[in-house]
């Protein structure tokens, strides 16, 4: 099967996709896949790559897809998707391994919609709807999933004034908070504020991100994150925990330090895991989810269970905790890049089924 996996993308998290791509390159059964990779640079520009999957991991791929592309800067356009199209085009299914906007919110997954392609993972709703944060709590509010407390705060009335969420804050939060923009991955622009001058700062810099900040209470909990994986009869497997290095589980925790460590699967009573699987089977359904997601959840002291947000292109690194738990459930990393191929097809014959009808 002619497969194509594309990865980098002008998110935050491009150095993270190429990883992630990367080990799953290395994971893919070159028996059934004949691969064509294609890399999204940080400025857009979509270049087909033959080169040595090694050098995702350190980016110097793109020097060497430029020139396999006889690409140079400045560039022609501001964003040349031409020679990417083409390849896609050719390819019986797309693995989208792209973290963050243009790849996890629904916009690549349209254009595949449009290149009628099968792709792994979530549709354009679902995507979109996982991404945004604010309107995910919406949606998860609905299906009766717990949360914490948050307000929703936005650039134009923090860049007039940064105290504006004051009251709000001490009335319904109090200190410390956690500032993070609706849409972001990997800890980018998230901030713990302790005081209301840590809260304008917070606020000021994930303004710089997006145009809605979350500011939610602070949850003293551990980290228990639950991989999902199928169609409208999705599994869950044993959650397993993360446990940071640091006072929350940041960018450098996540993907740089490598001193923040997972469990799994997760050592809490089997009540609170059966109970973390369904509220995660709960959250994919409540976004319309398809393929897979990673839930992440919050588990206090006391044995409250919060809901922290969705992943629908979790990370896929070789540290990463969504195909660990599969593994732990029996479902070796290739056998989940199979299982995850087989379901884009299947989902494409269920669309097209009511297309037609
Ligand atoms: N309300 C909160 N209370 C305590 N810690 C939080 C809270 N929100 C986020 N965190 C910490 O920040 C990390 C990143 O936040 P998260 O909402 O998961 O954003 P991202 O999409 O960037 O992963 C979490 O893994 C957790 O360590
Ligand atoms: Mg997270």
């Amino acid at each position: 099967m002619k497969l194509a996996v594309l990865f980098g993308g002008r998110s935050t998290e491009h150095a993270v996709s190429c990883v992630s791509a990367y080990c799953i390159i290395s994971n893919l059964d070159k028996e059934k896949y004949d691969i064509e990779m294609i890399g999204i640079t940080q400025d857009g520009h979509w270049l087909p790559y033959h080169g040595n999957p090694e050098k995702l991991k350190d980016g110097t791929w793109e020097e060497e897809a430029c020139t396999e592309n006889h690409f140079t800067r400045p560039a022609q356009s501001t964003c040349c998707l031409d020679a990417g199209l083409r390849v896609l085009q050719s390819c019986e299914a797309v693995l989208p391994v792209l973290h963050g906007l243009n790849g996890e919110d629904g916009t690549v997954q349209g254009l595949l919609e449009l290149l009628n392609v099968p792709y792994v993972g979530c549709n354009v709703f679902a995507s979109a709807a996982g991404m945004d944060k604010v309107y995910a709590k919406v949606l998860f509010a609905d299906a009766g999933i717990p949360q914490c407390k948050h307000i929703v705060a936005y650039r134009k009335t923090i860049l007039q004034d940064a105290a504006a969420y004051d009251t709000q804050v001490a009335e319904k939060l109090g200190y410390p908070c956690f500032v993070k923009p609706s849409n972001s991955g990997s800890s980018v622009g998230v901030r713990k504020a302790k005081t209301p001058q840590e809260l304008h700062e917070a606020l000021v810099d994930a303004a710089r991100y997006d145009r809605k900040i979350l500011i939610e209470e602070f949850v003293d909990g551990r980290e228990i994150e639950c991989a999902v994986l199928g169609l409208d009869d999705a599994e869950a497997a044993v959650p397993g925990e993360i446990v940071p290095s640091k006072e929350f589980y940041d960018y450098e925790d996540k993907y740089q330090s490598g001193s923040s460590y997972s469990v799994i699967p997760a050592e809490i009573p089997q009540e609170a895991l059966t109970k973390i699987q369904a509220y995660a089977l709960k959250a994919f359904a409540a976004i319309d989810g398809t393929g897979l997601s990673r839930v992440d959840f919050f588990y206090k002291k006391d044995g409250t269970i919060l809901l922290n947000e969705i992943n629908t292109l979790p990370g896929f690194t070789d540290i990463s905790m969504y195909s660990k738990l599969w593994k732990n459930c029996g479902l070796s990393y290739s056998a989940l890049l199979d299982r995850l191929i087989d379901l884009a097809f299947k989902r494409k014959e269920e669309h097209e089924r009511c297309c037609h009808e």
